[in-house]
Order: C-alpha cells, then structure tokens, then sequence
C-alpha cells in the first residue's frame, strides 16, 4: 500500500513538474530567450567578416535586437546615421554625435566599423545642392573639407568607406546625370572624392559601391572600367562594393560570373547591402509591385537556399584575401527598409517579423560553416 501511494506520489509530483517544465519553456519561447540557446552567432563561423546596417536611433531601445546583433556580427554599418544629410544638415554644422556613439558601440562589442557614406547623390542635403548651383566653384572646395574633416576624424576608428555611392545610372550603361556632383564636376568627382579620402586617412579600405551591377551587364561593364582606369591611373581605389538587393530569380550563375571578373581587378569585394525580395520595383521610392502577399513555407524554403547560394558562391569565388565580408541591409523582416522604401510587403531578411530566425538564416549559416 504504503509503496502504491509512494508511486502516486511520485507520478502526480512528475506530471506536476512537467507541466512546470513546459510553462517555463513557454514563456521563454514566447519572451524570444529561447532562440539564444539554439543559435549560432553568425560571427563565431564565419571566414569573412559579417554585418549588418542598423539604424541607431530605434536600435537604443531595442534590447532583443540588441543582443541579436552582437551575437552575430563582427561588422557594423550604419543604416543612414553616417550619411551627409545627417552629419552636415546645415552649413558649417557637423554633427557628429550619433557617429561618436556608434564609434564606441562597435569597439564595445569588437565589430569593424565600416563608414557608409561619403559622397551619394540621394543624401546630399538641399543646402549644398543649392549653394553649388549658385557657386559652381565652392563644390570641390566642399567636397575637400568635407571629407577631410570628416575621414579624418574617424581616422584608424572607420576601416573602410562606400567612397561614392551609386555614381553610376540607375540602369543601362553610363554615369548618373542627374547628381549636383556630376553636373558640376563632371565625372572627375569621383576620382576627387577618392584623391580627398585616401589623403585624409591612408588607412582606410576605400569602396565604389552600387546596386544591380551583379545582374545589369552594361552596367556592370561601365562599373569596371571606371575601376580599371582608376587602377592604371593610380586612383586610391582599394574595392568594390556590391549592394546585392537581389530577387528571388536572379540567376546565380549571372552574380557568380560578375563577381568573379570584378575579383579579377584584385581589390576587396564587399556584398554591402544584402538582401533577398519576392516581389519585384522599379528601383524607385514608392515604386513596388506587389506580386506575392503572402510568405509561404515553400517561399521560405526557397528564400533558404538563394541565401545559401549567394553566400556560397561569394566563398567560392572570390578570393580570400579579398573577401572583405558580407552584410545585411538590416537583418529583420519587422525593420526592413523595402518595405517603407517601396511601399510594398515582402520578406527579404534573415529574420521575421518577430525577430526569430528564418530558414534563410540556417542558409547562411550552413553556407558560412
Ligand atoms: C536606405 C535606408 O535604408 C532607408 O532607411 C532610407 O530611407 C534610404 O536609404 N542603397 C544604399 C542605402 O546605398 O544607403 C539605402 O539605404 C538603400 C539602398
């Protein structure tokens, strides 16, 4: 008897405490706490560095996403906190308080901090484009101080720099017309900017970076013998930076073979802006189409694979002495900048909306390891 109620006991006491058990893990699911102890940082595997462009502002409250993107990434990339409309809003006023932060948090937690931008014709504010139409010659003045002050303060603390931005057309082969910086300097601007940011810091890993040049032929053609020129001339020019916004049907076969001519000029190759899109756009603000609404497991599965091949063919084809990393243009389906940007819901990132990891985050993962 005595050993039949022991037994009771023992099997209430065990339900009692699985029951426990299960609430516990539960709560920690629901918190998102139990994802920690099933995920690899992405950092701890990875060959190359790896990042992500965070937004500064939002991230400071941000305790979860925090702790995310210190497990993961040993490179930090400022989503727009770097740009020139938010360091020099106004004349002869440098603001440099954010980037004085982000300096500290990315030495806090041992991450390169890579300087995203010096010269782009989509954050270059209203007062200088006015004062250049009016004063044609003050533009290279500017563009000197500019970034003399600004890479020279940063210098030894920003490891790299997106040098020019997006010089070149939108699509097909040429230069974008329509920058204050190409209508007044003409071309030349963007050997100056590199010229200014080498003697600023000697240091520094200095990058041309664009978008489509990995699918958009003419465009990548010009991209490369802008570059070639550059090297024969002796134009500091230390690498070149694929943006990587891509779509779920880019061939692969057409981003490994962009990638492997443009790691024929020898310099580093950074993926700077990683991302993967469903839907389609015209590559304008407001411009999505939106063919897809829904994320099914099937797109999720595919999305996983397009990650691993990308990352794959970047291993693979690229050098390793010129593999200066990966990174994500946000790493979250919640903060992404597609959807704002382009009015449109898709699913490009790593990570859902709830911050937990997609399969597309196993894709990288595996590819990395
Ligand atoms: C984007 C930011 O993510 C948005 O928040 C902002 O509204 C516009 O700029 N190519 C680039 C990045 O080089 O600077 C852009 O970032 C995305 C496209």
């Amino acid at each position: 008897m005595v050993g039949m109620k022991g037994n009771r006991y023992k099997i209430i006491n065990c339900v009692f405490l699985t029951v426990t058990l299960l609430s516990i893990v539960g709560c920690v699911a629901k918190s998102g706490l139990s994802l920690a102890a099933t995920e690899t940082g992405l950092r701890t595997v990875s060959p190359f560095p790896i990042g992500s462009s965070i937004r500064y502002l939002p991230f400071q409250n941000d305790l979860r996403l925090q702790r995310l993107q210190q497990l993961h990434f040993s490179s930090y990339t400022a989503g727009s906190d770097m740009k020139m409309h938010k360091v020099m809003p106004e004349e002869n006023v440098f603001d440099f308080t954010i980037v004085d932060s982000i300096v500290e948090y990315a030495e806090n937690y041992n991450q390169r901090l890579f300087g995203h931008n010096l010269i782009w014709h989509s954050s270059t504010p209203n007062w200088v484009k006015r004062k250049a139409k009016n004063d044609p010659a003050w533009l290279a003045t500017f563009m000197h101080d500019y970034i003399s002050e600004y890479v020279g303060r940063y210098r030894g603390k920003v490891h790299g720099w997106d040098v020019v931005n997006e010089g070149l057309n939108t699509a097909g082969g040429g230069y974008r017309t329509e920058s204050i910086w190409y209508e007044t300097l003409g071309p030349k601007y963007i050997e100056m900017a590199f010229r200014f940011a080498h003697e600023a810091d000697p240091d520094a890993v200095l990058f041309y970076n664009d978008f489509n040049v990995e699918r958009d032929l003419d465009k990548f053609e010009s991209m490369i013998s802008m570059v070639k020129d550059f090297q024969a001339r002796g134009v500091p020019i230390s690498g070149i930076g694929f943006q990587m916004h891509i779509r779920m049907d880019i061939p692969n076969s057409v981003i490994a073979e962009t990638l492997k001519q443009a790691a024929n000029t020898g310099l580093q190759i950074h993926l700077s802006e990683v991302d993967i899109i469903f839907n389609t756009h015209d590559d304008s603000r407001g411009g999505g189409v939106q063919n897809f609404d829904t994320l099914t497991p099937e797109m999720r599965v595919a999305q996983k694979k397009k990650y691993y091949d990308l990352v794959t063919i970047y291993r693979t084809v690229v050098p390793k002495a010129q593999q200066y990393g990966v990174t994500f243009w946000g790493f979250n389906d919640r903060d992404t900048w597609i959807r704002r940007f382009f009015d449109i819901k898709d699913w490009p990132t790593i990570y859902d909306d709830n911050l937990a990891p997609k399969p597309a985050f196993w894709g990288v993962l595996q590819a990395l390891e």
